[in-house]
């Protein structure tokens, strides 16, 4: 999703500005863009990747101390040059339609307003060149110009309806970038002598490590060596610069041909950073405020999207079942405005990667508005705004991920939401001594047991090939790995573009049976569980449509490879963990399909990684 880089330095900042263009790669961009202040406002844009942006930059001697970048994720128009942000303002004043006018902004978020602003500032002279919603904040801000740019956006802010975060700056002041918020991420970083923006402290890794969170609402002036900040009522504030080690993230490939192969085979080292140290169960793992926040709920809400989703889905079963805690699992973007029954003794269980999904934290704010106000967060991103809002928290450690379809941030969800069932299982009296050591004995056990199905990547090759050549593809699971099911159909239709379905077995005889021919590979989660003989049935149903099985059995399955049923054996039955197993042969199956149909499987078409606007 679009990210913003800027910076007022007395140095030239375009190789800070490309460099930290190229660490926001990782959330998905489609075309980029870079303006600075040199005698005017100057800028390139390209719908290239950002490494082709530094070489037009270089190639056309773009260079400044006072500048602005952007990666642009389409929602407003189609990729394409004239949409890339930076966008200039084209005053009644300007010259020509093409002639850079006075401001330069980029812009992460939706401005919902942007008919009506548009309208009132074409009906002024201003001239629009894009089909952007942005080019409409930067006609405002240079509407409102009169000579101090930092009162112009907050006066412009004050009109716009929806999510921003921006940064802009003027050639009429040319050491000064403004910058402002409102759900959409942005941070300042505090240099010495300089400032910069960016969307997420990853972005300044190497330039800066002290990082200021702008709050909701924030417009931040930056200037050579000092800055200031105003809230939403435009009352000065001093917001917390706080030491961020953010690593560059912008990771080594190593021996791997994609991060979503690296990511896949981290797992067993990010699983086992995510549950270092955890020694014993016990409420504090969750933060200091645990234990009153516990004993004051009966129930869970979880809210996520995407993957997150799926790890909640799963994650009710064990709550449900070995917790004992009704437990409710809600797509965060129809929680958010459907009309539903508050309990305020519910406790609000958000699952994000990032931390900044703008419909996740939309329904964590709602679920607050509505009363309830005990929260807990698994993240995988400390510094996210996710943490930050929540009361309690559990911070995976799966690390940066940068492959649009997420992995290894799943399995470290999973081994997170797990703690959180122990804990409120042992809270709630459902957790002997016995099955505390138990259960941490088999948590322990998951990075050997996960290094050991990611040797069976070989196998997943040859069934990777049959799968290539098909169009369609259903996965089937029951129990605990419904969900499972679910995430390797995701998996598969995101990166392979192969249209991929999920369902409970027991639902095939409902309409999904209709489908199965020769053609149709039907992958099935079958681990020896108390469904397995039911699921055993389905897939009788299948055969005897002709349809093809793919069966992920474990040691105890006792299904054997027969024509039109190809196994894979699990090296292990796992029990209550096999989730976290079973999801690592599918995210291998959609991984080498996609390379075998030669798919951009780190970016694949129309996705971002970090979806920050709704
Ligand atoms: C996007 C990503 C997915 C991710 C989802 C939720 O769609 O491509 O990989 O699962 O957002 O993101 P979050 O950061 O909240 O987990």
């Amino acid at each position: 999703m679009c990210g913003i880089v800027g910076a007022v330095s007395a140095r030239n900042i375009v190789p800070i500005l490309v460099q930290g263009l190229q660490r926001l790669e990782y959330r998905g961009y489609d075309s980029c863009g870079v303006a600075v202040y040199a005698d005017g406002l100057k800028r390139a844009r390209s719908t290239a990747r950002v490494a082709e942006l530094a070489e037009q930059v270089a190639g056309e001697h773009i260079q400044g101390g006072t500048g602005i970048a952007h990666t642009r994720w389409a929602t407003h128009g189609a990729p394409a040059v004239h949409n890339a942000h930076p966008h200039f303002s084209h005053g009644p004043g300007d010259a020509a339609a093409a002639a850079p006018g006075r401001v330069a902004i980029v812009h992460n978020g939706i401005i919902e307003n942007h008919d009506e602003l548009r309208a009132a500032l074409k009906a002024r002279g201003y001239r629009f060149n894009s089909q952007t919603d942005t080019e409409v904040i930067v006609h405002l801000i240079d509407s409102l110009y009169e000579g101090d740019l930092f009162e112009a956006v907050k006066a412009a802010v004050h009109q716009l309806h929806g999510a921003y975060a921006i940064a802009a700056f003027c050639k009429d002041e040319p050491h000064r970038v403004v910058g402002a918020r409102a759900g959409s991420p942005l941070v300042l970083g505090v240099g010495k002598d300089e400032n910069f923006l960016a969307s997420d402290a990853m972005a300044l890794a190497g330039v800066t490590d002290q990082i200021v969170y702008l709050d909701e609402g924030d417009v931040v002036d930056l200037q050579l060596g000092r800055y200031w900040i105003v809230d939403r009522n435009h009352k000065p504030v001093q917001r917390p610069v706080k030491t961020v080690h953010a690593h560059s993230g912008a990771a080594e490939l190593g021996p791997y041909r994609h991060f979503m192969q690296k990511e896949i085979f981290e797992q067993p080292r990010a699983i086992s950073d995510t549950l270092e140290g955890v020694e014993q169960i016990m409420p504090e793992l969750f933060g200091d405020k645990a234990l009153s926040v516990f004993k004051q709920i009966d129930r869970v809400l979880i809210l996520a999207c995407g993957t997150s989703y799926y790890s909640g889905c799963t994650a009710k079963y064990w709550l449900e079942g070995i917790a004992c805690i009704p437990t409710q699992v809600e797509i965060a973007s129809e929680y958010r405005y459907r009309e539903s029954v508050p309990d305020p003794r519910t406790l609000i269980v958000t699952i994000s990667q990032s931390g900044e999904t703008a419909d996740t934290l939309a329904a964590l704010r709602h679920a607050r508005e509505l009363g309830m106000e005990q929260s807990l967060t698994v993240c995988n991103v400390a510094t996210s705004a996710m943490v930050r809002e929540c009361k309690l928290a559990y911070i995976t450690r799966a690390g940066v991920e940068i492959g649009v379809a997420s992995t290894k941030a799943f399995t470290t969800q999973l081994a997170g939401l797990f703690l959180l069932t122990l804990t409120l299982a042992q809270l709630r009296g459902h957790l002997t001594e016995t099955e505390e050591a138990q259960h941490l004995k088999a948590m322990r056990h998951l990075p050997s047991a996960l290094s050991a199905v990611l040797a069976l990547e070989p196998q997943i090759i040859g069934w990777a090939e049959h799968f290539a050549t098909k169009e369609h593809a259903l996965f089937l699971g029951r129990g605990m790995h419904y969900p499972i099911a679910l995430e390797g159909a995701l998996k598969l239709k995101e990166i392979s573009y192969i249209h991929a379905e999920a369902y409970p077995a027991g639902e095939l005889k409902h309409g999904p049976l209709a489908l199965v021919t020769s053609e149709m590979p039907v992958v099935t989660v079958a681990p020896n569980d108390a469904l397995l003989e039911k699921l055993k049935s389905n897939m009788q149903e299948v055969r005897a449509r002709g349809g093809l099985l793919y069966v992920l059995a474990d040691a105890d399955s006792k299904i054997e490879s027969s024509e039109g049923v190809n196994v894979i054996r699990m090296p292990e039955h796992y029990g209550t963990l096999s989730p976290l197993l079973h999801v690592v042969p599918l995210q291998l199956l959609a991984y080498h399909t996609a390379c075998a149909r030669g798919t951009d499987v780190d970016k694949p078409r129309n996705l971002a990684k970090s979806v920050t606007v709704e």
